[in-house]
């Protein structure tokens, strides 16, 4: 039996963002944007690029120019219109969302990514729902959501995206605990957050984006603290290794930025600008000359 499909995703948004502070004081980290469009955009548009139609916001104080962002915009809109400026009127179609197809919840306090899910889990209800983090940026000929949808319409059960990471960076994710290697799909025996370098079960890392059953929700609810003392979504789905159909890894296909870090974030920047046919040729004649200047200093 095809498992029910899945239509809405979690957008967890709550974070403070201090490692792009002190921009991140009066903006959201997911307004930064990647050449013209924030963070948040390329979430979104690849949520869309996989058939998700209800987008739920787990967001917390001072991030309401999220919620700006997607309404539209009466003022601007009319003024670009006069002025006869159709292609930027184009461009804002993207961030408008019909009504009722986005929610915000809030999570006052920061206690993890397990709890910021489980504080949507009323707009969840008993279905199968997709997370996506927004720091993670993903460019994919087909969208990453879309090609883990495909895959778990034959495996069913949860879902993660998965990336091998070296050993020395595995504490910075979830790792994954694989029992049968498959290509794309792994079946999973369990899943550890953050492991110190020695007690990482694989070089596998869990990547921003997630397919879940409700029983995730269900675990979520003994607010069970794990790693750094926050209530964890890897060790709520590793519950459900146990259960059938289980939980699986996906190496999905594409280039993943960590937009959460500054390294990352300048990485996704030039990878972009370039990837623009508006921007590629200056850019690039613009960065082979930094390079050779840099060269030439050295
Ligand atoms: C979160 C998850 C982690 C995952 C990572 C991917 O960690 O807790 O399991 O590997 O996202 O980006 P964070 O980056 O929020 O610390």
């Amino acid at each position: 039996m095809k498992p029910r499909k899945v239509t809405k995703a979690v957008f967890p948004v709550a974070g403070l963002g201090t490692r792009f502070l002190p921009a991140t004081k009066s903006i959201p980290k997911e307004i930064m944007t990647l050449v013209d469009r924030p963070l948040i955009q390329y979430a979104i548009d690849e949520a869309r690029a996989a058939g998700i139609k209800e987008f739920i916001f787990v967001t917390s104080r001072g991030k309401s120019a999220l919620e700006d962002y997607f309404d539209h915009a009466p003022e601007l809109e009319s003024a670009l219109r006069k002025s006869g400026k159709d292609d930027l009127l184009e461009t804002l179609k993207d961030t408008n969302m019909d009504s009722g197809a986005i929610a915000y919840v809030r999570q006052n306090r920061p206690m993890g990514l397990g709890h910021a899910v489980w504080c949507a889990r009323r707009l969840i209800g008993n279905e199968p729902f997709a997370v996506l983090l927004p720091d993670d940026v993903i460019a994919a000929e087909k969208a990453c959501l879309q090609q883990m949808i495909e895959a778990y319409e034959h495996t069913g059960g949860c879902m993660v995206a998965a990336m091998e990471v070296p050993p020395e960076k595995a504490s910075s994710y979830g790792v994954l605990d694989i029992a049968e290697d498959m290509g794309s799909i792994v079946r999973l025996k369990g899943m550890v957050e953050k492991p110190k370098p020695k007690d990482a079960p694989s070089n596998l890392a869990v990547i921003g984006r997630y397919i879940l059953t409700p029983a995730v929700l269900s675990n979520l609810n003994r607010m069970k603290q794990g790693a750094g003392g926050e209530i964890q979504l890897t060790d709520a789905i590793a519950d459900e290794t146990g259960s059938s159909p289980g939980v699986f890894g996906f190496r999905f296909r594409g280039q993943r930025y960590d937009c959460g870090s500054k390294i990352g974030f300048l990485q996704a920047t030039v990878a972009f600008g370039l990837a623009r046919p508006d921007l590629n040729e200056e850019f690039g004649a613009y960065l082979h000359e930094m390079m050779a200047m840099q060269k030439a200093a050295q």
